[in-house]
């Protein structure tokens, strides 16, 4: 570890160098004025990693309820809305809050009422989730507050987006994404209303499929996939070249939604196998894509590129089991879609957040505790990569590549002992997660005697 001196108008000489008198160094990024406050991004990043936690605990400890006579659906549905709404929304949304600034050089609409979203959302899901554990009927109260919560998370960034000078191709696919949030919430909301009464859905298990999608493929994949043309090749520095199998990922991944979605949830479910063919055939157009990024890439695989490349393998196996489903391969059993959702969140969207949350955590700790606005040098200061552990990092991904093919495997051959063998190192991983988000933010709450505190 070295720490680097931080260059200043004057450069690192030492005002007893006889140089000019040295002038305070300010940042000078533009996105840096229209920011939001350290804590707005940081509370939802904050919120995740203990839902993370907290859903890794559970799916532990409530490993039993999970198979043939045992499964319990209430408990199943709070374990997949912790890691639903706790962790992958609340980091999708908190992302949002820090990238629009650099996505579209405008300031978030109303910072306000984004903090207002996230109470309501956090609210909201400990209320749906804690009502299906404790046996209540009035589940549906915390899913609509949740809901709520996503009607204003939507408001706020689809203003941002509105003001924006231009919407680039990231903004496109986010834009999609908050479209295809409004239509999920609204299946979920009335799946909730319904699930007791059945009044509303003529085939239930159609609307759930449509949800699902909607979620899974629509809001998380589609963001997913937006913000991983611009940050993975940041991350990688390589630069984004020709976007033909971008493009036709997006057509292919909207065409395979939009028609699964009204055929499972109005039509009786008769194409299935085709839209899940066409979904298919996008990711495949994607991964070529992010094939493109990495192989220009000018870094080595640090762990949020080799988390990334994980996501990939997640992806494709979820893609095999969509397919698998679709088309009787695999027989449609509970195990089985049990398996097909674990896949999507725990081989897919969990790797590729780990991934990018590597990155994006330590540097707006470094940006808000480190980060040259009031400095006069000579300074020593940490490099982002000395605000967190890549040892404990290389760890989580260890333990998360092992519990993202014991899970669904354990799931596929109804094995308890697989399955529970998954959870340990699920645990394991959200444990040195949260371990290493910790050390990052101690340099929030203490500063680090080798480095130069700001004021100084
Ligand atoms: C405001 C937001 C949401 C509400 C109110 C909601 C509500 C629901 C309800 C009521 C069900 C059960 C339906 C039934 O079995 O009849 C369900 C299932 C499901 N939802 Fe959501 N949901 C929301 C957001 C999400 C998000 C963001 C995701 C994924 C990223 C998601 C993924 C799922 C999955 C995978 C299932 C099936 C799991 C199971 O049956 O246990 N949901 N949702």
């Amino acid at each position: 570890m070295n720490a680097t001196p931080a260059p200043g108008p004057a450069g690192p000489e030492s005002p007893s160098s006889g140089a000019p008198a040295a002038v305070p160094f300010r940042g000078r990024g533009p996105f840096l004025a229209k920011a939001p406050p350290f804590w707005l991004p940081m509370r939802h990043f904050v919120f995740a990693a203990a839902s993370f936690w907290v859903f890794a605990a559970a799916f532990l400890w409530g490993n039993g309820r999970l198979l043939g006579f045992d499964f319990d659906a209430r408990w199943v549905l709070g374990l997949t809305h912790t890691l639903t709404l706790g962790w992958v929304a609340m980091t999708l949304f908190g992302a949002m809050c820090q990238l629009a600034p650099v996505l579209w050089e405008t300031s978030l609409a109303s910072e306000r009422a984004a903090a207002a979203a996230w109470w309501l959302l956090a609210a909201g899901a400990a209320a749906f989730v804690g009502a299906l554990w404790s046996g209540s009927e009035g589940y549906w109260l915390g899913a609509s507050l949740a809901a709520s919560g996503v009607t204003l998370y939507l408001y706020v960034l689809a203003k941002t987006m509105l003001a924006a000078a231009k919407l680039d191709w990231t903004g496109k696919h986010l834009a999609l994404g908050l479209v295809y949030l409004v239509a999920l919430a609204g299946f979920g909301v009335a799946l909730a209303y319904d699930r007791q009464r059945a009044i509303l859905f003529r085939d239930p298990e159609g609307a759930l499929i449509a949800h699902v999608h909607l979620a899974l493929v629509g809001w998380v994949s589609l963001s997913i996939m937006g913000v991983s043309y611009r940050l993975v090749s940041m991350f990688a520095l390589s630069h984004l070249s020709a976007k033909t199998p971008g493009r036709l990922a997006l057509a292919l991944a909207n065409i395979g939604l939009l028609g699964l979605t009204l055929d499972a949830g109005f039509l009786g479910r008769r194409l299935m196998p085709v839209w899940a063919s066409l979904l298919t055939l996008a990711y495949v157009a994607y991964a070529f894509q992010l094939r493109r990024i990495f192989s220009e890439r000018n870094r080595r695989i640090d762990p949020a590129l080799a988390f990334t490349l994980l996501a990939l393998a997640g992806g494709a196996a979820w893609a095999a089991l969509g397919v698998g489903l679709a088309f009787g391969w695999v027989a449609d059993s509970t195990e089985a879609r049990l398996a097909y959702v674990s896949c999507a969140l725990l081989g897919w969207a969990t790797p590729f957040i780990l991934g990018q949350i590597h990155k994006i955590v330590p540097f707006l700790v470094w940006l808000h505790v480190y980060s040259p606005r009031s400095w006069t040098p000579p300074v020593v200061v940490p490099k982002i990569q000395d605000l967190t552990s890549e040892r404990v990092a290389w760890l989580e991904l260890a333990a998360l590549a092992g519990a993202m093919v014991l899970t669904p495997a354990g799931f596929l051959t109804e094995s308890q002992a697989l399955l529970r063998a998954g959870a340990i190192l699920l645990l394991s991983c959200a444990t040195l997660y949260g371990a290493n988000t910790a050390l990052t933010l101690s340099h929030v709450i203490r500063r680090d005697a080798r480095w130069t505190p700001p004021s100084a």
